[in-house]
């Protein structure tokens, strides 16, 4: 593979902090043995999430000063929107403090009470505000996503045989929308590919049914369109990114990933009335329907880095820098999701424990020991976080993974080495890992602070 060297100078630092041994025993035991409840401060690399944690650029800094911070109309929603409609292609443009918050207004608008939301395996905050609206969730993503060693490469893809199964039981006007992810978190940050968007698009314009794209990590699925769907590798990110928008009706965005900045979200939509609506039902939930929870100077970053995600080299280090990992990773013999995906590297914790059955929470204890060796916080995809159904009982995912997601612009390769070398340790001394029982249970999206104790 060509460099994928960082395409960027470092300007500011910030201090690490390294801890003890001891330090890292006290501090898990304290958070539960739930990564979401240690301290930053007690976490020497920080792989929890690439959502909010990214680097800005001196211009997106710059851009921070230039916040017009009036209550009504500010100049930087403008802004906004016309990097919206410019980048992405949308008319209209309802900005919101981050993804949840879209999907919440969207959900509202879109779903009534007993409809099926078919989408391409589930998001947590997505598939949550779904059902709160009233709609069942059911997976409609192809099987190889399921299976972590497939090496399909889009394994995002939709499964149209599944979304015409509901069509056939519940009829097509019982179908709120489709929700299409691009690229799949849960699955590993896999994409979903031009042809599959495309077929989509025509399958749902035969029966009235409207697309809703998660395009929340969208500039790292074209990047995986350019490299290996056929017939894209002339193409540009940012004419990639544009033609995968021109065949959904709208989208909910956390600008926390792609978009480089560390708040901001927005509804994106093409059809006039249900943007009326959630234009009013902003102000409700997030703020004035042009500053939707976020300030000006927060809009102002987004705008600009929303011109940043689709830059080539700015891609190509970013996945490249995954992959560099995931390599390694797999150089030591530990069992990753393959072929690795946009954000992050996942580890497949039921291969890695084998011998924990996944009641005793494979992911949760492998990320805990991930934690202790060095002092790397990484996070719980498995049972944890797929939590239960409407009915109470618990999903029983087949994925069981340690999501490793890599903040952008954020660490060096010295740093991707610490990281693969410290799995590698903990990989050697796998058989001696015992597994966890959990002991509090939230309510809603228990992961974020659920807590646990060693069998
Ligand atoms: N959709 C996807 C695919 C996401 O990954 C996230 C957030 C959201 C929607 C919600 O956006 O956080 O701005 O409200 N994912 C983060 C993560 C939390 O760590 O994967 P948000």
């Amino acid at each position: 593979r060509d460099s994928w060297a960082e395409p960027y100078k470092i300007k500011m630092v910030e201090l690490l902090k390294m801890t003890t041994a001891e330090q890292r025993k006290k501090a898990l035991q304290e958070a539960g043995f739930n990564t979401f409840l240690l301290k930053s401060e007690d976490v020497y690399i920080d792989l929890l999430t690439d959502s909010g944690t990214n680097a800005m650029s001196d211009i997106q800094w710059s851009g921070m000063m230039l916040g017009d911070e009036a209550y009504a109309g500010s100049k930087n929603y403008y802004h906004l929107e016309d990097a919206v409609k410019d980048v992405y292609g949308y008319k209209y443009l309802v900005p919101t403090h981050q993804g949840r918050g879209a999907e919440n207004i969207l959900s509202q608008i879109m779903i009534k009470a007993g409809d099926i939301v078919p989408g391409n395996m589930y998001f947590t905050t997505t598939r949550l505000h779904q059902e709160l609206a009233g709609g069942v969730f059911h997976d409609v993503i192809i099987d190889e996503a399921h299976d972590s060693e497939s090496d399909f490469p889009f394994k995002g893809n939709v499964d149209l045989n599944k979304v015409e199964k509901l069509v056939q039981e519940y009829g097509a006007e019982k179908i709120a929308y489709i929700c299409v992810a691009v690229t799949v978190n849960l699955a590993g940050g896999q994409p979903v590919s031009m042809e599959n968007l495309k077929a989509v698009r025509k399958y749902t314009e035969e029966k009235g049914i409207k697309v809703m794209l998660d395009m929340t990590r969208i500039a790292e699925n074209a990047y995986f369109i350019q490299q290996k769907e056929e017939g894209f590798r002339l193409k540009t990110i940012a004419e990639i990114v544009k033609e995968i928008c021109s065949y959904t009706d709208g989208a909910t965005f956390s600008g926390k990933k792609d978009a480089l900045v560390n708040i901001g979200g927005f509804l994106a939509l093409n059809d006039y009335d249900i943007f009326e609506e959630a234009r009013n039902m902003v102000v409700v939930y997030e703020g004035l329907h042009t500053y939707g929870g976020l300030a000006g100077r927060d809009m102002e970053a987004m705008s600009i880095g929303i011109y940043e995600s689709v830059q080539e080299e700015h891609m190509k280090a970013r996945i490249g820098q995954v992959f560099y990992l995931g390599d390694k990773m797999r150089e030591f013999g530990v069992p990753i999701v393959t072929p690795i995906g946009g954000h992050g590297i996942f580890v497949d914790a039921k291969q890695f424990l084998p011998h924990v059955s996944q009641d005793d929470f494979p992911a949760q204890t492998l990320a805990a020991e991930i934690y202790l060796d060095a002092g790397i916080r990484t996070m719980e995809r498995g049972i944890v976080s797929a939590g239960r159904n409407s009915k109470g009982e618990n999903y029983h995912p087949k994925l069981e993974l340690v999501r490793f997601t890599i903040p952008r612009r954020v660490y060096t390769q010295a740093h991707m080495d610490v990281i693969a070398e410290s799995t590698a340790r903990v990989y050697e001394r796998r058989n001696q890992i015992k597994g966890l029982k959990m002991i509090y249970e939230p309510k809603y999206l228990r992961f974020f602070q659920a807590r646990f104790e060693k069998h």
